[in-house]
């Protein structure tokens, strides 16, 4: 079998180095389509995606994840675009809508690779959007309902070439 979905599902990897060239508002627009046709619990469709390219706020998000984690740096690897995904009230439960929101995350990662960007999944979605900064943030952008971090990406054109693990033994069973 030589399925060219399964090729790019296998073949994807975290990218931790990125040019500074930005990626073109139809590549974006593609990831972005292939977050919100992620599966929801009930079909609520209940993540909210949001997309940054504004360097100013990239830098903060960047400064407020790195902080989380006690470190100076950029948590996003210099990315110059950055994709949060939060989950809203139209979430079956808080705990479906993390689920909603990595399915979401998930399939965004996919679609970067499919397309040739690189892209990472980044953790403390969820930290930094409830420090103050990242509330004034949320505002600032016209987001007023109550949202729930969960995941956020860095993307951007990959400048490296990354490893793949091994898989691990046993991490499959087939049951007859
Ligand atoms: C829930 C979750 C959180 C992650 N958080 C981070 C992170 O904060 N920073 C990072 O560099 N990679 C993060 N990653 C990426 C993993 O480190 C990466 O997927 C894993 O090492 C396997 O590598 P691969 O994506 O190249 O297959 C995260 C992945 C997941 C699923």
């Amino acid at each position: 079998m030589d399925n060219e979905v399964i090729k790019a599902l296998i073949s994807r990897r975290s990218i931790r180095k990125y040019k500074t060239q930005q990626i073109t508002d139809e590549e974006l627009k593609q990831v972005l389509e292939a977050g919100i046709y992620a599966p929801t619990g009930k079909g609520t469709q209940s993540p909210l995606i949001i997309a940054v390219q504004n360097q100013e706020d990239i830098a903060l998000i960047n400064r407020l994840s790195s902080g989380i984690m006690g470190r100076d740096g950029l948590a996003y690897y210099g990315a110059p675009t950055i994709i949060l995904v939060f989950y809203t009230e139209l979430a079956m439960t808080d705990y479906i809508g993390i689920l909603d929101a990595s399915a979401a995350c998930t399939n965004m990662l996919n679609a970067a690779h499919a397309l040739g960007l690189g892209s990472c999944w980044i953790h403390r979605c969820k930290e930094v959007f409830e420090t103050e900064e990242g509330k004034a943030l949320l505002k600032k952008w016209g987001v007023n309902e109550k949202v729930v971090g969960v995941a956020s990406m860095a993307l951007g054109y990959p400048d490296m070439e990354p490893f793949t693990k091994p898989r691990r033994e046993g991490q499959v069973k087939i049951i007859k």
